[in-house]
């Protein structure tokens, strides 16, 4: 779809097709490793990390996870060029694939940070701060972004403003954007209603991939079934799927057999979980509850009968051991 040039820095096409999309709280490690058992070619994205946490932190509390997870992007929230470069280059030191800059995130903490989405109304800082990234390191350096911005007082939600935006931090050395089909409403509206309430407007992505095809642009937003991923493919490189990857996590397998590897064979839901019972086994001690792992398995038999019945066993879980147990149970003797 796009015309990649020689010398990029991406990957292969195929490998940024179809990804998970950063969400906090939600795609930690122990998210990721679930996810992979089920899309074992879909790009994964970690939350929201803030570059200080990691140059002034420990970055081992942040940047830690299992081999399994590759293809794996880091997404960095920030807004100063050396201390995201600093960060970038612990996070490559870590082995991640690529590293995404978060320029949609409409919190007002966020905001108060002057980065996430309000950073669109400074193209030329964001370029910045992808080149210095892309100085530091040899991995791609990404953005995530809205079509545009709105603070009540200026909205920025024509087509020039984003394609002036991409091409100011194309610039800076960004071969890939990961575009949510909709403005962010700065002030007004939370996080939640700031992914529900602005139209999704998938036409403005596809305009943006007609106009840079030169560029990898990649949509994200209100993405909920195969049919809305295919026609999306049609129009843009890539589809990124947030909230439905979490709500109906087997859909991934389903995704990843449709749209990446049709040789993929679909995994048993009880052989998932089973493995999920040895990873439980190999992480949770000490610091790590084992519910900070289940609780990413509620939506497993989304769908199917006995859905709720599984979702309140999970939640009752009191060992790896009886976890292990869960997974040898056929889910229609867990009304039981
Ligand atoms: C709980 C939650 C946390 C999120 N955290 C982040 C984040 O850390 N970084 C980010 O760029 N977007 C974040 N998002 C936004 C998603 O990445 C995505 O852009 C948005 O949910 C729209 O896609 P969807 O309709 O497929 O869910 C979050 C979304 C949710 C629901």
């Amino acid at each position: 779809m796009s015309e990649t040039p020689a010398t990029t820095r991406l990957p292969d096409e195929s490998c940024t097709r179809l990804s998970v999309a950063p969400m906090m709280e939600r795609t930690d490690r122990y998210y990721r490793y679930f996810a992979r058992l089920l899309a074992p070619d879909m790009l994964l994205y970690t939350e929201m990390v803030n570059a200080n946490a990691i140059v002034r932190g420990d970055p081992n509390r942040w940047l830690e996870y299992h081999d399994s997870e590759h293809p794996v992007a880091l997404q960095l929230g920030g807004n100063e060029p050396a201390k995201l470069a600093a960060a970038a280059k612990v996070a490559e030191q870590f082995g991640y694939d690529e590293i995404n800059l978060n320029v949609g995130c409409p919190s007002d903490r966020v905001r108060s940070g002057a980065f996430g989405a309000c950073l669109m109304g400074d193209a030329p800082l964001v370029a910045d701060c992808v080149a210095a990234m892309s100085d530091a390191v040899s991995l791609p350096i990404t953005v995530k972004n809205r079509i545009g911005i709105d603070d009540g007082e200026v909205c920025n939600d024509s087509y020039e403003f984003l394609a002036q935006f991409v091409e100011t931090v194309s610039q800076g050395g960004c071969e890939m954007f990961i575009v949510h089909a909709r403005k962010a409403v700065l002030g007004g509206l939370s996080p939640k209603q700031n992914r529900s309430i602005p139209p999704i407007r998938y036409e403005v992505v596809a305009q943006l991939a007609r106009e840079f095809p030169h560029l990898r642009i990649v949509v994200n937003g209100a993405v909920r079934d195969s049919e809305c991923v295919a026609e999306r493919l049609e129009e843009v490189a890539g589809v990124m799927i947030g909230r439905q990857a979490y709500k109906e996590p087997y859909w991934l397998a389903e995704l990843n057999r449709q749209f990446l590897n049709p040789d993929y064979e679909l995994p048993e839901r009880p052989d998932v979980v089973a493995a999920m019972a040895d990873y439980a086994a190999e992480v949770v001690q000490g610091r790590v509850r084992l519910h900070h792992v289940t609780r990413h398995m509620a939506g497993l038999y989304a769908g199917v009968a006995g859905a709720r019945a599984w979702r309140r066993k999970l939640a009752a879980l009191g060992s790896v051991d009886e976890l292990a147990a869960l997974a040898a149970t056929p889910i229609e003797r867990l009304n039981g």
